[in-house]
């Protein structure tokens, strides 16, 4: 994603730069312990969660999951892209950015770039009749379309090539915006073509990526830009410029899943809705909206996805509900979209659903109280162990309060006494997860909530050298627990990385979902004894192993129920028990 700049001039600014005093200047830190601390800037909290290690040039949030590196930084507090904050931390350690991509030059030529695409896709669309007709049939008005910068991409493999030119720095411009695609025979073609095209704005207006919808029934039906020096799916939202520019004020925004939720809404008169591109919601989505208004309505899909997004979107918000930020949660009927929605039942039957939406506090209760009986001793047990660590990731306030008072109420205990059986099971389970005299006398910062994957994650990747101690007998190729893909990418980087710093590990993730799981991981404190790591190390791999072991027993198993076994399958099987005699 940094296109033409070389990885070796990133990591050298990044070795100049000390994390440390660039963020203190912004933020004032105070040394505690191996860290440095502050309250976070990105999400409203009285005691202070956002550490930055001098060590290992990362900050990261405990409250909010925000993190990253130097660069990260600069790009999160000033809202600048990749190549702007680059371009001023690189000015401060003296360093000039290598002649043939001078940032700031590269970055208006690229602006300049898009800017003539947007115009030639256009340009196209007023010619193509089945286009407008595709645009018309969606009711979507040539108004809009307008506003929007909607175009059409032909059919041709080299229409970006033949209208603005064979020149090479129009060329290197396209294919680092993606818009041009580079085979490896050197041939270059156009990444979009027969799609109707979304334009994608930054805050600022400016054209950074766009979305393609084909016209017929053809997968994939949506193309995306890729990860560019100026475009990060997960920070973008579709039409949030548009409805900046559109309304004064906005009194919430409407967060739908795509393009055309956008441009149906906006139709229809709605003009504070914004699309997610079709990702999950992420923490720099939530803090740029909440900037905006402090009221968010998540509008999903009635069916399991939709309410699984919904569940997600809650999560991640969580850290941010401060005093004053309402969030609600609105379910359409199955096998209907907002699109779709608006438009065979108007405006004022979707602004009847958005009064309906489920607020903050009733979606987390009744999601967690829907799968357990509530009734009993059991049920209750269950519901305040997993919804306390939810509530206590909301920052201390009367919203926290209440939602504690509700809890009390539904377990008819008392706030303090259910806040002090919320230290208690932090307590209990970090106690449980490393038996070290250590970890359970500082257990209250420690490893909570990871599991054991992740523990096992977190040691490798701030001891890099423990990659050797990995057992040669485990199976680690063949666990399925959720997250061992990133667990076997961590052992390869390793390997193919061994020297890399803290900060050169987490670029690897720069552009992917995990990058604030890595720096979580990364700045994780784990108060495990030194002499001890190896031993613990290797004992959460075998526990992992196990597991593994266990699920394929029960996999077994469950086949044998449903439809029997093979004779080979009950060896393997009677094999696979065995095998967990000697494990344990
Ligand atoms: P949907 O499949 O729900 O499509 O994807 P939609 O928005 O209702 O599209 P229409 O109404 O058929 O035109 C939701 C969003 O997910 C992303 C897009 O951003 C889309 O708007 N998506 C979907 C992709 O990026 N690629 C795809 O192939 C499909
Ligand atoms: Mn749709």
């Amino acid at each position: 994603m940094t296109g033409k700049i070389p990885k070796s001039f990133i990591e050298d600014v990044l070795n100049r730069t000390d994390i440390v005093s660039l963020i203190d200047a912004y933020v004032p830190l105070r040394k505690k312990g191996a860290n440095h601390m502050a309250c976070c800037p990105f999400h409203q909290e009285k005691t202070p969660s956002f550490s930055v290690s001098s060590q290992k040039q990362i900050y990261y949030c405990f409250g909010c999951g925000l993190g990253g590196d130097a660069i990260r930084f600069l790009m999160e507090y000033e809202h600048l892209n990749f190549m702007e904050a680059l371009e001023i931390l690189a000015k401060q350690v003296g360093l000039a950015l290598p002649q043939e991509n001078k940032t700031y030059e590269s970055s208006t030529h690229f602006y300049d770039v898009l800017n003539k695409t947007v115009q030639f896709y256009q340009q196209q669309l007023k010619n193509t009749k089945e286009a407008i007709h595709y645009l018309k049939s969606r009711g979507i008005t040539g108004v809009l379309a307008k506003e929007y910068l909607l175009g059409f991409s032909p059919s041709a493999w080299d229409n970006l090539t033949s209208a603005l030119g064979k020149d090479e720095q129009i060329t290197q411009a396209l294919l680092q915006t993606g818009l041009l695609i580079k085979k490896e025979s050197g041939h270059v073609y156009d990444r979009f073509r027969s799609r109707i095209m979304f334009p994608i704005r930054d805050v600022k207006g400016r054209v950074i990526a766009f979305g393609g919808r084909v016209l017929i029934k053809e997968e994939p039906k949506y193309l995306n830009s890729p990860e560019t020096p100026l475009f990060h799916k997960g920070r973008e939202l579709y039409g949030l410029y548009e409805a900046r520019h559109r309304s004064r004020e906005i009194p919430y925004f409407i967060v739908v899943e795509g393009y055309m939720d956008v441009l149906a809404l906006a139709q229809h008169g709605i003009s504070y809705a914004v699309g997610t591109l079709g990702t999950a919601t992420t923490a720099e989505h939530i803090v740029k909206l909440l900037k905006y208004t402090k009221k968010l309505v998540f509008c999903f899909d009635g069916d399991r996805a939709g309410r699984d997004a919904a569940w997600r979107a809650l999560q991640v918000a969580l850290p941010f509900l401060s005093d004053g930020v309402q969030l609600a949660f609105m379910f359409l009927p199955q096998e209907e979209d907002p699109d779709s929605f608006i438009r065979t039942q108007g405006k004022e039957a979707f602004l009847a659903e958005v009064k309906k939406a489920v607020s903050f506090a009733d979606f987390i209760f009744r999601h967690l109280s829907e799968s357990r009986d509530v009734s009993t001793l059991d049920g209750k047990a269950s519901l305040s162990h997993v919804i306390t660590p939810l509530i206590d990731k909301i920052p201390e306030g009367a919203l926290k309060q209440l939602m504690y008072e509700r809890l009390g109420r539904l377990l008819s205990l008392s706030t303090s006494q259910l806040r002090a059986l919320s230290k208690k099971s932090h307590v209990e389970f970090s106690a449980d997860l490393q038996k070290t005299k250590t970890a359970t006398a500082n257990s209250k910062r420690a490893m909570t909530h990871l599991t054991p994957l992740r523990l096992s994650m977190a040691l490798l990747l701030q001891y890099p050298l423990l990659r050797d101690s990995v057992p040669a007998s485990l199976h680690v190729i063949a666990w399925t627990q959720a997250e061992s893909e990133l667990f076997r990418e961590i052992l390869a980087l390793l390997s193919a990385q061994p020297d890399a710093s803290a900060a050169q590990l987490l670029r690897h993730w720069e552009d992917k979902p995990e990058y604030m799981l890595i720096s979580e991981l990364l700045m994780k404190e784990h108060f495990i004894d030194e002499s001890e790591l190896e031993k613990e190390f290797v004992q959460v791999l075998w526990r992992l192993e196990q597991q593994h072991h266990e699920s394929c027993i029960e996999k077994m198993l469950m086949k044998a129920r449903a439809q029997g076994l093979t004779s080979e399958e009950r060896l393997a099987l009677q094999r696979l028990i065995e095998g967990v005699k000697i494990i344990l």
